[in-house]
């Protein structure tokens, strides 16, 4: 009513300041969001300058007893000769190594990255699969994509906050996956303790002498699986990993890279890092520090790094 009564000119003026507005609202995004990568490249997270790495024999860290059953008294005892690790980052695409992978006598996979129709890539084996308590749902939600396949028995390691995925906290997500465990009998369902969780935590620390909860920090499913993969695994060729230094320097006119192979419209593989590699407030994973620590292990332990190789 009101607008009516003011006539054309009142339109027209209320639509300018809206679309005014709008111009600022944007350039204001625009300008948080570089300043935010910015920030990101010129002050990194990085291991803390003038500490000394303690360095810890990740063979001889943990022991098996680190994970427990989600139902019936199975143990987890895989071990492995050879392992090929596939990330979830897209420069696994294109790569033809499907075949490669599944000739592998361990193939390690995280969270919901799917085989199905990616084979060609990534392979359709599956030995273990390393996943986040944030990814159960995707996964539960396809089971014939990722528990119920007619020709493997997969290791699942589920990880997470004890008080949502632990034995003690019996909490929906723990029923939940107890559920399908006893549903999939050839899956073995395990969940990690929450003394080898804070294991973790302090083998963060002494790695990169930042102690994760005050530095504001999530470790990523990358980080508990790399650790799980050399704990299993005498020899391990990591597919689709970049190293540490890729995204600093920003290359003009670089191939913008997904982030997940399977989300080829999601976020860009180096603003994810950095911004999270950046964050101060909030909860963020240091992607590009854990590769700083995967390069130093991938010294000690055998691990290759191959497309890209480094
Ligand atoms: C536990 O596993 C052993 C073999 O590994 C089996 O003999 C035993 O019956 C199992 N116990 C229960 C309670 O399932
Ligand atoms: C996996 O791929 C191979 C070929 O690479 C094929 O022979 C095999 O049937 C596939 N298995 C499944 C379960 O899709
Ligand atoms: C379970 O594993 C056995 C052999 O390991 C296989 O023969 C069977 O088809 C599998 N069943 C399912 C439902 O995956
Ligand atoms: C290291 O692992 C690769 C495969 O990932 C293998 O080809 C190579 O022989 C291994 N090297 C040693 C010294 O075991």
């Amino acid at each position: 009513m009101g607008l009516k009564l003011s006539g054309n000119k009142g339109q027209q003026s209320h639509r300018l300041v809206i679309f005014a507005a709008i111009i600022v609202l944007m350039t204001l995004l625009i300008l948080y969001g570089s300043n935010n990568v910015n920030d990101a490249v010129y002050a990194p997270f990085h291991v803390a300058t003038n500490y000394a790495i303690k360095a810890t024999d990740l063979k001889k860290w943990s022991g098996k007893d680190g994970y427990v059953p989600f139902h019936g008294n199975k143990t987890m005892n895989l071990q492995c000769h050879n392992c090929a690790l596939v990330t979830s980052s897209s420069h696994v695409l294109g790569t033809r190594a499907g075949k490669e992978i599944d000739s592998t006598e361990c193939v390690i996979r995280m969270n919901d990255a799917p085989t199905l129709g990616y084979e060609t890539d990534v392979g359709n084996k599956t030995s273990l699969r390393v996943i986040a308590h944030s990814s159960v749902f995707r996964v539960v939600r396809r089971p014939n994509e990722y528990l119920q396949r007619p020709d493997s028995n997969p290791v699942i390691i589920f990880w997470g906050p004890p008080n949502k995925i632990g034995k003690e906290a019996k909490g929906t997500l723990y029923r939940l996956i107890q559920r399908i465990s006893m549903t999939y009998s050839n899956l073995s369902c395990f969940s990690i303790t929450a003394n080898k969780m804070r294991k973790f935590d302090s083998l963060f620390h002494r790695e990169t002498g930042r102690d994760r909860q005050k530095s504001h920090s999530w470790l990523s499913t990358g980080w508990f699986t790399m650790v799980i993969a050399i704990e299993i695994c005498d020899n391990i060729k990591v597919y689709g990993m970049v190293p540490p230094n890729h995204c600093g320097k920003s290359k003009p006119g670089s191939k913008k890279m997904p982030y997940h192979y399977y989300k080829p419209r999601g976020p860009e593989e180096c603003v994810t890092y950095l911004q999270n590699e950046g964050g101060r407030r909030g909860n963020h994973h240091r992607f590009i520090t854990e590769k700083q620590v995967f390069s130093r292990w991938a010294k000690q332990y055998n691990i290759t790094f191959t497309h890209p190789n480094w």
